[in-house]
């Protein structure tokens, strides 16, 4: 779980989120959406995975057969697919860069053309050979080298940066809410992001607690992603913002921004012996592609399965189908970043909003209550006085902050 929570989505997308809403405030905010709001729909989603003991659609046809509630199933197929051709966009950035950062030569930030199209070409196939072969022994190996290696690197960098001459200001702007800066938007994409980086809201987390048994006690495994996660990202933050102002680059410099800060921080590493630097950036941008790729698998694999399991084709055909598909759907966000902006906000902030909120209202109002409590409490014998305060949150607080947030998108 923890591998495909920690991702580009703590390593890219928050800390330029940080910057593009103003920093600590947002910062404050995806804290309080994180633990009040995810984690009791993470809640939701592990109940209905580990209850059914199936991917998705297969636990929606096994709990509300032929009812409404069939379209968290097929969310679960369409969202992940179009997050995909845009992540793994990202993820070939990481690959440019890790290819770069061997002469130290990072060219100019450029991520309209077509030597981006040709690294999302590398990491898209490489993700997709994976899901070929299946996923469980390599990703779930993988995972466990690469995230301690990724926690080690981010500190060290963290550290750096925080030493460069100006990160004062830096720090200030990740430690001193301007309340100013409060609006709407803020706080739908702060829930957005945590949806994002928690990988709710499309299924991920119910295909993968269907493999949990049932002696495993789902509310500490949730309470530790998250807690696992949201330190990632705010390391994440710690490591970027101080370099950003240190080099003179506008916080607000949208998706790029990791990109453009990330090379000062290496070349001032060691200013004598330049492969000091490029060993570090080298093995930090190969940890930031390993912990993509262990999150873009997951995202593949829904689809995968989809197509393997409803459309009866075998897995290497459905893996070079949908490697066509996200392809060509992420065509359009190669060459424009506007475009590429639409469908990541449309995404993160619309469909797994939606994706959510079905899941929370699923579990917190159709499901029966003894169910839902035998699931939280491992059937009485754990969490029997949380499970008062998580279902509360689940029936009442979650629904009512993201139907408020969610309207507010468009208002
Ligand atoms: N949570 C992942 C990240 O932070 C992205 C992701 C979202 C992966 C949804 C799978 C499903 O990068």
């Amino acid at each position: 779980m923890a591998g495909t929570a920690i991702g580009l989505g703590n390593f890219w997308r928050f800390p330029y989120m940080v910057g593009e809403y103003g920093g600590a405030l947002f910062i404050l905010i995806y804290i309080f959406c994180a633990f009040l709001m995810s984690l009791p729909i993470f809640f939701a989603e592990s109940v209905i995975g580990r209850r059914t003991r199936a991917n998705a659609i297969g636990a929606m046809k096994k709990l509300a057969p032929h009812s409404f509630w069939q379209v968290l199933g097929w969310l679960s197929v369409l969202t992940p697919t179009i997050i995909v051709s845009y992540y793994s966009i990202v993820g070939g950035w990481s690959v440019q860069y890790f290819a770069e950062s061997f002469g130290l030569r990072f060219g100019e930030f450029d991520p309209d053309g077509w030597t981006a199209l040709g690294f999302n070409v590398i990491f898209l196939a490489i993700s997709c050979i994976i899901v070929a072969f299946g996923v469980n022994a390599g990703i779930e190996k993988f995972s466990k080298l690469s995230i301690p290696l990724l926690f080690c690197l981010i500190v060290i960098i963290a550290i750096y940066s925080l030493n460069m001459p100006g990160a004062k200001e830096g720090v200030q702007y990740l430690v001193k809410p301007d309340l100013s800066k409060f609006n709407g938007r803020m706080v739908a994409s702060a829930l957005g992001q945590s949806f994002y980086s928690l990988s709710l809201g499309m299924g991920i987390i119910i295909t993968y607690s269907s493999y949990v048994s049932k002696e495993e006690n789902i509310v500490s495994s949730g309470v530790g992603t998250a807690m696992a996660d949201t330190l990632f990202a705010i390391l994440a933050g710690f490591a970027i913002m101080p370099a950003v102002f240190a080099a003179g680059i506008e916080p607000s410099a949208g998706p790029g921004l990791i990109f453009q800060t990330l090379p000062h921080v290496f070349s001032a590493m060691a200013p004598s012996a330049s492969w000091v630097g490029s060993a570090i950036a080298a093995l930090f941008f190969l940890s930031v592609i390993v912990a993509a790729m262990t999150s873009s698998v997951s995202l593949i694999e829904v689809g995968v399965a989809f197509l393997v399991e409803e459309l009866k084709i075998s897995r290497s055909l459905a893996c070079l189908l949908t490697f066509f598909i996200v392809l060509v759907l992420g065509l359009a966000s190669v060459f424009s970043s506007k475009i590429f902006g639409l469908v990541d906000a449309f995404s993160s902030n619309v469909l797994l909003t939606f994706g959510a909120l079905l899941a929370v209202l699923f579990v917190g109002w159709k499901m029966k209550r003894e169910d839902v409590q035998d699931e939280l409490t491992n059937c009485g014998t754990a969490n029997r006085r949380s499970f008062k305060v998580i279902y509360f949150l689940l029936r009442y607080i979650a629904p009512i902050a993201i139907i408020v947030i969610f309207v507010s998108n468009f208002i």
